[in-house]
């Protein structure tokens, strides 16, 4: 008899239910995987429900894809506990994001030598809550002047939170008024000022392991129009720059499921917000793109689960500070190899090669589903979920061309 094992994949889930029951989809099509040595693959998903736990309980999953601890903490110490105690594999792991925020992301590729635009942090406008603070503030929390470090960054500047996201309290700022008004509105709120990048394009990329994807971001359109499907709105220079930026990032924490915000001037590449816990996955966004999101998603945690991917815990910062300070190199022999220690540790080239073996099926298997009725029932869902009754129609067509166009594209790509 032949040996099987079977690899469950832990969902834990806040309010989506469009991308969860496409990974499940996708994932029930991968079928099982037979490996070299004789072993036979099957893969299972569960969503993960919130429990009182012992610290020393197993843990059904090997693998959690989490999408709640950012904002959840049972949840979050319970991965923690996963990690530690049962050696589950995560997507993130709350190691890294935890104390890893914005700030700690642009202060990281700051050291790299890339081009985060100047950025200044200020102590907090209202009092923490604590007894300590009223002698402590009075002794060391000194007056400082606010509208002097504006005027030195120079308006317009954007006021916005050391630890961001979702657009959480930003501001764009045009003069003195406006900035003392930001301020006193800031309150708990921890801010960083910062100078502004006039840009062309704005490049968003979602890395999935060793996985990226450039995107066409429209910042001020609406949800559903925000990702344009455009493939060559960057230059050549330009676009391998912000790929390797989003993978080196990512390598650089440890984060395997992550999206990166840059904005690009000619071949000039801004990072500006590239520490997101919970990237935006959801269909009525990424349309044209989502059927390649899931499958990077499934792809990935397959291949982790079957060739045993262990966790890293150390990031190994100074295997990337050694290349920042080697005077010999320049931006782009510096990316290159700040990107060879990010392919290194996403394992890239074994990473395709495994997929070619073992995984060749996966892409007929995601057109096929992306064209099912199925498909199309989750497709429904999703616009009737979000939109207003008399919307939904033209939603509906909306999504469905995108991703028809998704459909045509991937046809012809797979017949090449
Ligand atoms: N330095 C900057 N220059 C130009 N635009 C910026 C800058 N910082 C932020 N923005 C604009 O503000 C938006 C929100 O800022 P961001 O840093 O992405 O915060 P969040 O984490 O909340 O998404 C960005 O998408 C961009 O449109
Ligand atoms: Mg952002």
């Amino acid at each position: 008899m032949s040996e099987s094992r079977e690899h469950r994949i832990g969902l834990l889930l806040g309010a989506e239910e469009d991308w969860p029951q496409a990974f499940e989809a996708v994932l029930r099509r991968v079928g099982p995987v037979v490996t070299s040595d004789g072993v036979t693959h099957t893969f299972t998903s569960e969503r993960l429900s919130i429990e009182p736990f012992d610290l020393m309980a197993p843990v059904r999953s090997d693998l959690v894809i989490d999408r709640l601890a950012h904002w959840y903490y049972h949840p979050r110490e319970w991965l923690k506990k996963a990690a530690l105690v049962n050696g589950t594999y995560l997507l993130n792991s709350p190691f890294t994001f935890q104390s890893m925020e914005k700030h700690s992301a642009y202060c990281a590729m700051l050291r790299l030598g890339l081009n985060v635009p100047r950025t200044v942090l200020v102590p907090y406008k209202h009092p923490v809550d604590n007894v300590r603070w009223a002698y402590t503030a009075g002794k060391y929390n000194l007056p400082f002047d606010l509208p002097s470090i504006a005027a030195d960054l120079g308006y317009p500047l954007y006021m916005k939170p050391f630890d961001g996201g979702g657009w959480r309290g930003v501001s764009r700022i045009e003069n003195e008024a406006e900035l003392q008004r930001a301020y006193d509105e800031s309150g708990g709120m921890l801010m960083h000022l910062q100078a502004t990048v006039p840009y062309e394009s704005f490049a968003r990329a979602l890395s999935i392991g060793p996985e990226t994807m450039v995107m066409d971001f429209r910042p001020d359109k609406p949800m559903h129009s925000r990702y344009a499907v455009s493939h060559d709105f960057l230059s050549p220079v330009a676009g391998s720059r912000t790929a390797a930026i989003s993978r080196i990032v990512n390598a650089f924490f440890g984060w395997e499921f992550n999206s990166a915000e840059m904005l690009v001037q000619g071949d000039e590449v801004y990072p500006i917000d590239y520490a997101n816990a919970c990237p935006d996955v959801a269909v009525t966004s990424l349309h044209y793109y989502f059927p390649w999101a899931i499958r990077a998603l499934v792809r990935w945690s397959v291949y982790a689960l079957v060739t045993e991917r262990k966790v890293k815990a150390d990031l190994q910062t100074e295997r990337y500070f050694a290349i920042a300070d080697d005077p010999s190199l320049d931006m782009d022999a510096k990316l290159a190899a700040y990107l060879r220690l990010a392919d290194e540790q996403f394992e890239t080239e074994r990473y395709w090669q495994w997929c070619d073996t073992h995984l060749p099926h996966l892409d007929q298997q995601v057109l096929e589903w992306v064209t099912s009725t199925d498909f199309d029932r989750l497709l429904k869902e999703t616009v009737k979920a979000n939109y207003q009754l008399t919307e939904q129609h033209a939603f509906l067509d909306h999504f469905h061309g995108l991703v028809d166009l998704w459909v045509i594209d991937e046809s012809a790509r797979l017949r090449e």
